[in-house]
């Protein structure tokens, strides 16, 4: 069955009771500011709850309205994403509270279009913001509401097509309520906490056990379907870590592409031996002294997984192509992405 069901009337009524018992107290609940629904939901896209509730509180305490983010220093709002990743995320954020400063006077808009015109924001997030901040009546589909709308319809469309989640957005809309922020957040909660992504779903647990196909017939499994996903380019890369005199040298990644404007310890293409590294820190003109360890890690992004080797290497040299930070520097500065902050070591 292609072609989604309609949903049951029902659905919000049972989600109410049981997110009334159930929902997990989280640091965006609290109130219902939009400016810091919007931080939420940038910062929940493909990141997990418990990562995230560090990283809001902290950005909030740095950047408490609108117009501070609008105002701070672009390395500033960086370092306080750094380690959140998709960090494409971040510059988009500062660019719409800039916009908000010049076109909305500094007021979140309410209006469902001019929030969908702001840098980062799409149909989910829209949707999410203006249900969860104003109770507007509009759905946000993302994975988790998929799994729980698949499951409980035994709808076989794949999930992997936009067309399904437009299709699940206009099912959703039809019976939306009038607390409408609760209803969207009751469905993503119930995705996250019962209808169980990895693992077997809390069915016992589920208010919707009663109406769900999937629940009632133990097929589950079959839900959501998926296509099967593009595969992983695969790079190997040597990262090299040079010291000198308690300093290390880092570098700026180019403003386009993967990682783009973030900060990175040097590294290039291909897996270096221990000789081949040093030969190379000589080239650049560091005077290697002693390589002095090696480690093996793999990074995995979305479209690419880097085998990464590093060696750390004593130098006697600060050659002015690198930036020499301070281990201080690095850790309250410089925005070092996990791929390679992974490698730092005072
Ligand atoms: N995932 C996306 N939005 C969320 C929210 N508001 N609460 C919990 N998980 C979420
Ligand atoms: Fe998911 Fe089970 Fe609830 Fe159905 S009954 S929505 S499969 S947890």
């Amino acid at each position: 069955m292609k072609t989604i069901p309609a949903l049951p009337e029902a659905l919000p009524r049972l989600l109410k009771e049981w997110y009334e018992k159930n929902a997990r107290d989280l640091p965006w609940r609290h109130d219902r500011e939009p400016y810091h629904i919007w931080l939420s939901e940038i910062m929940l896209q493909q990141t997990r709850v418990e990562a995230v509730k560090g990283y809001y509180t902290r950005f909030l305490e740095s950047c408490p309205t609108i117009a501070a983010l609008a105002e701070a220093p672009p390395e500033l709002v960086q370092k306080l994403w750094e380690g959140l990743g998709y960090y494409s995320r971040v510059r988009n954020l500062q660019a719409a509270a800039q916009k908000i400063m010049a076109e909305h006077d500094g007021e979140f808009p309410k209006d469902y279009d001019a929030v969908r015109a702001l840098p980062g924001i799409g149909p989910y997030t829209a949707g999410a913001i203006m249900s969860i901040a104003y109770d507007a009546p509009t759905p946000a589909v993302d994975g988790n509401v998929l799994r729980v709308l698949t499951r409980l319809l035994a709808w076989d469309a794949s999930i992997s097509q936009e067309k399904t989640k437009r299709a699940a957005e206009a099912a959703l809309k039809e019976i939306y309520p009038p607390e409408a922020g609760m209803f969207t957040q009751s469905l993503m909660e119930l995705g996250a906490t019962v209808c169980l992504p990895n693992g077997e779903p809390k069915c016992s647990e589920c208010p919707l056990k009663a109406l769900c196909r999937a629940g009632q017939e133990g097929t589950w499994q079959q839900y959501p379907v998926k296509e099967r996903k593009k595969d992983r380019r695969i790079e190997d890369r040597t990262v090299l870590v040079l010291r000198c005199d308690g300093h290390q040298a880092v570098r700026k990644r180019p403003k386009k592409g993967l990682l783009a404007d973030l900060w990175e310890y040097p590294n290039v293409e291909g897996t270096l031996s221990a000789a081949e590294a040093l030969t190379l820190a000589e080239q650049w003109g560091c005077e290697p002294a002693s390589l002095t360890m090696q480690l093996d890690r793999v990074h995995i992004f979305t479209h690419v997984q880097w085998n990464l080797r590093c060696y750390y290497i004593e130098c006697r040299k600060m050659t002015p192509e690198f930036t020499w930070a301070s281990a201080q520097m690095l850790k309250s500065e410089i925005a070092l992405p996990t791929a390679f902050r992974m490698f730092f070591l005072e």
